[in-house]
């Protein structure tokens, strides 16, 4: 699958760093608010929209895990997500799951794959 330069997120090499980085990208008329963290099984990328509320999960720039790093939170209620398939484990929206973004790596560079 091709994918549009405008589409880059990040080097993988940066990700990998921090563990966690949220984005923003403008994909024809729609604006995609997401953010990329690394698992066990490699890295996701989900939409920064809790399914409680629909609030973005962060408080800090780039924060998405809880301190011991096994779980995605989200700061506003405390909902617990499984870092690899968004499965909320813990909080007000058990069993709901945040929602995917496709993203594949080409040469280094993470990059939107939807549309
Ligand atoms: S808004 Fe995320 S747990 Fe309530």
């Amino acid at each position: 699958m091709k994918v549009k330069p405008d589409y880059a997120i990040c080097e993988l090499a940066d990700l990998q760093k921090r563990q966690s980085l949220s984005f923003t990208l403008n994909v024809k008329d729609e604006v995609v608010s997401g953010f990329l963290v690394v698992t066990e099984q490699g890295f996701r990328a989900y939409k920064n929209s809790c399914p409680h509320w629909g609030v973005e999960l962060n408080w800090k720039p780039d924060e998405f895990f809880n301190v011991d790093f096994t779980h995605l939170l989200c700061s506003v209620h405390g909902a617990l997500f499984k870092p690899d398939d968004g499965e909320c484990v813990f909080g007000p929206c058990v069993r709901q799951r945040l929602e995917p973004i496709p993203v594949k790596v080409i040469d280094g560079t993470v990059y939107y794959s939807g549309k």
